[in-house]
């Protein structure tokens, strides 16, 4: 991780209020509508959205839900999903600290979902949350970010090659399956945003 966890959240603490206007590149878009669209939570599933930020993808999948956990380190975005949720009149979805190697979260989950945030991890911090997350057993994990298709041409990155990280698919892809879980799912959006969906092996 190229900065601390403190430096990250006070970083999107300080741009919560004008986060979601920022957010207008259609790979993100993209990306974020795919993570709702293999979400695709049955009426009794609870999901579990990490690196929530301001709660677009838990706010995207709370009308299929039964419940909805977003966790986030940065209390400024968090409060920012909070407001979204009270003025979307959504009561099934819940907001608090967590983050990806410990959610803050042990209640049975059935998918959980992360939009655009684990990029920020190292490759050894992806792979510890990974285990994590198949730790608590969900039946699907939808994995939407920053990740490189082929090599990324150095001179046009679609990331912040200051405080981001991303992976390779395939470094991604090796975790889920060494964490017991089957990628079933590719969607490439560009060749530095794409879409893995993995289901559990039983
Ligand atoms: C680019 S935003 C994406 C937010 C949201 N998922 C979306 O699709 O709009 C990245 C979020 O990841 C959070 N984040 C960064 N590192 C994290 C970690 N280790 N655990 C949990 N959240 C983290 C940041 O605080 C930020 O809110």
């Amino acid at each position: 991780m190229k900065k601390s966890l403190d430096e990250h959240a006070d970083r999107f603490s300080d741009h919560a209020a004008d986060y979601d206007e920022s957010q207008n590149s259609p790979e993100y878009r993209a990306c974020a509508s795919l993570v709702v669209e293999h979400a695709d939570p049955r009426p009794d599933d609870a999901v579990l959205d990490l690196g929530t930020g301001t709660g677009a993808i838990a706010l995207g999948v709370a009308e299929a839900a039964d419940s909805v956990v977003g966790r986030d380190i940065s209390g400024g975005m968090l409060e920012r999903a909070r407001e979204k949720a009270d003025a979307q009149g959504v009561e099934n979805v819940e907001f608090g600290e967590g983050r990806f190697r410990d959610p803050n979260f042990d209640g049975p989950v059935d998918i959980v979902t992360s939009n655009f945030a684990m990029h920020h991890l190292g490759d050894d911090e992806k792979r510890e949350a990974i285990d994590v997350i198949a730790g608590l057993e969900p039946r699907r994990i939808v994995l939407g970010d920053v990740m490189f298709f082929g090599e990324p041409n150095p001179e046009d990155p679609f990331y912040s090659p200051e405080v981001d990280d991303p992976a390779t698919v395939g470094v991604l892809a090796d975790a889920f399956t060494d964490a017991g879980y089957a990628v079933t799912a590719v969607e490439m959006v560009s060749d530095q945003v794409g879409v893995l969906v993995a289901e559990r092996r039983d």
